[in-house]
């Protein structure tokens, strides 16, 4: 995995400039210790994973990218008090492990915080600051609601030991037959 990414890395550097889909998907994450294909979620202004959307938020709603290379909440029905659809933002603070958020038009940003610069390539997820190197330091982490958890972002910090590093693709899950 870590060969297999350092290559996509290199790739990446080459070719981000095509890379940014424009159409409808689900994000589901995989890494180390969770069932494999959570979903994404759009739940109160942050971002969840699970098998389905946590119990104790009021809206919750599906992920796709946006244009700008965005990643928005985009809800398959009227939301109230939504007079546009929110925007993934991280914090790229050097040091921080902020939970992921999304912010309406509206409403500003915090600073060190972005809206931009994401993409998929084949489907996995990345981050590219300006001039910077491609990144996909998502991390899960554990909430008081059983296969839920919220999604951080690390940028630089130490991380939690219940932190799991993830990799947000479009791929679903594969079912599992018994
Ligand atoms: C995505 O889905 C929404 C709602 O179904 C639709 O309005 C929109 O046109 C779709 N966008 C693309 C790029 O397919
Ligand atoms: C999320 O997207 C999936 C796949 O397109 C769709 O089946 C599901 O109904 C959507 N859920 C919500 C809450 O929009
Ligand atoms: C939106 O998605 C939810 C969850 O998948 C589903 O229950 C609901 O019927 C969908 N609404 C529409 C208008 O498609
Ligand atoms: C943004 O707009 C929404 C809907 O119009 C409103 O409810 C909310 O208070 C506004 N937020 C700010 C920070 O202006
Ligand atoms: C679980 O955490 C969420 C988010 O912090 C909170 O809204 C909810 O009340 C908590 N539920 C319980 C049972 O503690």
């Amino acid at each position: 995995m870590v060969f297999k990414r350092s290559l996509l890395a290199l790739f990446l550097v080459c070719v981000d400039k095509a890379v940014y889909a424009q159409s409808n998907f689900s994000l589901y994450a995989y890494g180390k210790g969770i069932e494999p294909g959570l979903q994404l979620f759009y739940g109160d202004g942050q971002a969840y994973l699970g098998s389905s959307a946590p119990s104790f938020v009021s809206q919750a709603v599906n992920v796709s990218s946006g244009e700008d290379a965005e990643f928005v909440a985009t809800p398959n029905r009227t939301v109230d008090g939504w007079s546009a659809e929110p925007t993934l933002f991280i914090d790229l603070t050097e040091g921080a492990n902020n939970p992921i958020g999304f912010v309406k038009k509206n409403e500003s940003l915090g600073s060190g915080s972005t809206v931009s610069g994401f993409g998929l390539y084949g489907g996995w997820a990345f981050h590219k600051d300006d001039g910077g190197p491609i990144a996909m330091k998502f991390l899960a982490s554990p909430t008081n609601e059983t296969g839920i958890y919220l999604v951080k972002w690390n940028a630089g910090a130490t991380r939690a030991d219940d932190d799991v590093p993830i990799s947000l693709r479009t791929l679903a899950p594969v079912p599992i037959t018994a």
